[in-house]
């Protein structure tokens, strides 16, 4: 049997007992790609509005009933809008048709938390969303769970 350390430099240090170069090397390499996964794995965007987003962290569960989201001029037609502390999206897919959606990627529950080319988007994996919650991209197989709302005297709340 030939010696495992055969790559080793002439006067370079050895490396551990009884680990050769080549599985220090391999082992570096795999540690570097559990660090290359992790950076791309989930990563925070801005929101529409221009709040940080939650990466991998779970989106907030829908505020309760009632709670006041802010004004209907707010989310443009042919467009939407992020309430990420109230964990919902609201889109207006046509002019004064308003649906509200929870910001939990049905995928695997990352936040979505940005609103693109009128396109809910999941930062984790790329899923992407149309304004009335159907999946436009995958790998998300099912649509974006509705969240109603209502609109009174141009104020948006949770239905
Ligand atoms: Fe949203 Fe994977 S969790 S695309």
């Amino acid at each position: 049997m030939q010696d495992q350390d055969t790559d080793r430099e002439p006067g370079a240090p050895d490396t551990a007992p009884g680990l050769s170069r080549r599985a220090v090397v391999a082992g570096a390499g795999v540690a570097a790609l559990g660090v290359t996964l992790a950076v791309t794995g989930c990563s925070t965007a801005p929101t529409s509005s221009g709040e940080s987003g939650g990466g991998s962290a779970p989106a907030p569960a829908p505020a309760a009933a009632g709670t006041a989201l802010g004004p209907a001029s707010d989310v443009p037609v042919g467009g939407g809008r992020i309430y990420e502390a109230q964990g919902v999206a609201v889109t207006q897919p046509t002019a004064g048709t308003y649906e509200g959606f929870s910001l939990t990627c049905t995928h695997k529950g990352c936040t979505i938390n940005q609103i693109a080319n009128n396109q809910l988007v999941c930062p984790c994996h790329g899923s992407k969303f149309a304004l009335d919650g159907g999946v436009v991209q995958g790998p998300a197989e099912r649509g974006l769970d509705s969240r109603p709302v209502n609109v009174t005297n141009g104020q948006i709340t949770l239905a």
